[in-house]
């Protein structure tokens, strides 16, 4: 077993996020087993599903088969929009726990504030008693924009502690990163790697390989060191034993303002995704 490599972000609750960490969307339990157990044994610390994962169980059996504690491993599960509202979310914690098999989580982020019904707030309530009760350690949000997270604080004085959200160089999220730091919230990426636009010489791919070039690197890792040196969190997915330890290998090098200004050329406004407006 390797020591921890990433760094850990401060929440403003009091405890820590590592800044690197695996996603699992789109593996089957029993992949996510064997990438979680590898992931753990090459340094890192924190695993990133979803109830929609359907792989909560094969990420706790990758968590057990590690051999680390339990409390050296930070765990992030999130309630799907479908179940947006008070009692419905506590239910599906319930079932998040049994799946995971674990008596708490690390984090529970509500995944999509799904606004035309209206339930995102009733959610939040029902994360704030599971964070009282010490069943989610820390509790946040997933593609909130500023103005819903507005509306949490105003109608319940709680501020979440991370935002989840699409943020690669293509979508860089200038005015949310502001917004987060500006209120304590740390700003985590999802698709960091922009599902594959990363290698994509059409979109601009060559850019960033040739970065990866004049550093020794691969162009993910200098997407996701562009990440780190926002100072932002980032959640790459693999399931690939070579690309696992190479997205954690951040540490050892550093982007100059040259490659800044470079990868800031690629900034188009594109989403991998949907707009969190539009999911409902
Ligand atoms: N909150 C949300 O709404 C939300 C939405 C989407 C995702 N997420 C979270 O964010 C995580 C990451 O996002 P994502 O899975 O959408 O996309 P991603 O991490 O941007 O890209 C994953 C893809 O890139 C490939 N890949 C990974 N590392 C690579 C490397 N070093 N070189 C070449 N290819 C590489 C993976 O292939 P292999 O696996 O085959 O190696 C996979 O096809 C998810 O797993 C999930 O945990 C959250």
């Amino acid at each position: 077993m390797t020591d921890a490599l990433s760094p850990v972000l401060p929440l403003a609750d009091g405890r820590g996020l590592p800044q690197v960490g695996l996603g699992v969307y789109k593996t089957t339990d029993a992949e996510s087993a064997t990438a979680v157990d590898f992931a753990l044994r090459h340094g890192y610390r924190l695993i990133d599903t979803a109830s929609m994962y359907r792989n909560e169980k094969g990420v706790g059996d990758g968590v057990r088969r590690s051999g680390l504690p339990r409390d050296d491993v930070f765990v992030t599960t999130k309630v799907w929009f479908t179940e947006n509202g008070y009692e419905s979310t506590l239910r599906s914690f319930d079932e998040s726990l049994e799946r995971l098999g674990m008596e708490y989580v690390d984090l529970y982020l509500i995944h999509w504030p799904a606004p035309a019904t209206d339930r995102y707030v009733d959610t939040w309530r029902a994360l704030l008693r599971l964070e009282d009760e010490g069943r989610a350690r820390s509790v946040g949000v997933a593609n909130f924009h500023p103005k819903h997270v507005e509306r949490l604080v105003a109608e319940t004085g709680r501020t979440p502690a991370v935002n989840q959200v699409e943020l690669h160089p293509w979508l860089p999220q200038p005015e949310l990163r502001a917004y987060d730091a500006a209120h304590g919230i740390v700003t985590q990426a999802w698709s960091p790697l922009a599902r594959g636009h990363v290698f994509d010489t059409a979109r601009g791919g060559e850019v960033l390989a040739a970065i990866g070039r004049k550093h020794g690197k691969s162009a993910a890792q200098v997407v996701l060191r562009w990440h780190v040196q926002l100072g932002i969190a980032v959640i790459p997915k693999s399931v690939t034993p070579a690309r696992i330890r190479e997205n954690i290998a951040l540490f050892d090098f550093e982007l100059d303002a040259d490659d800044l200004t470079a990868i800031a050329g690629l900034a188009t406004g594109e989403r991998t995704g949907v707009d969190p407006d539009d999911r409902n």
